[in-house]
């Protein structure tokens, strides 16, 4: 009788996006940018190159669930900026774990 039912995975991510007020699961990996095409969230991407600064988001939770800045990153946003928590949703994947993130409103509702 050791049979289990349970379908979750053992390796989901799991990204709050503030502004939104919304949560979700993702597989370990998986970069923002398609979690932002699963989910309905107001985060816009522009260039998807790290080079247009659309995507500028904060993360305030799990900075260390997220994956290392890019040469991108590094040339867009200012070291404090960094040091803040502040990266570029397109060239950020999310490892594992929880991850809170938050940016300005850049859709007008
Ligand atoms: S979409 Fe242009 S920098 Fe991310």
């Amino acid at each position: 009788m050791t049979s289990s039912l349970t379908e979750t995975h053992d390796f989901m991510a799991k990204v709050t996006f503030i502004p939104d007020n919304v949560t979700h699961e993702f597989e370990d990996g998986t970069p923002l940018i398609e979690c932002c095409e699963e989910v309905d969230v107001s985060l816009t991407f522009g260039c998807t190159e790290g080079t247009c600064g659309i995507c500028e988001l904060t993360v305030v939770k799990g900075r260390e669930n997220c994956s290392r800045f890019t040469e991108e990153e590094k040339d867009y946003l200012l070291p404090e900026d960094l040091e803040e928590g502040m990266r570029l949703g397109c060239q950020l994947k999310i490892r594992r774990g929880e991850v809170a993130i938050t940016w300005k409103g850049n859709r007008a509702k």
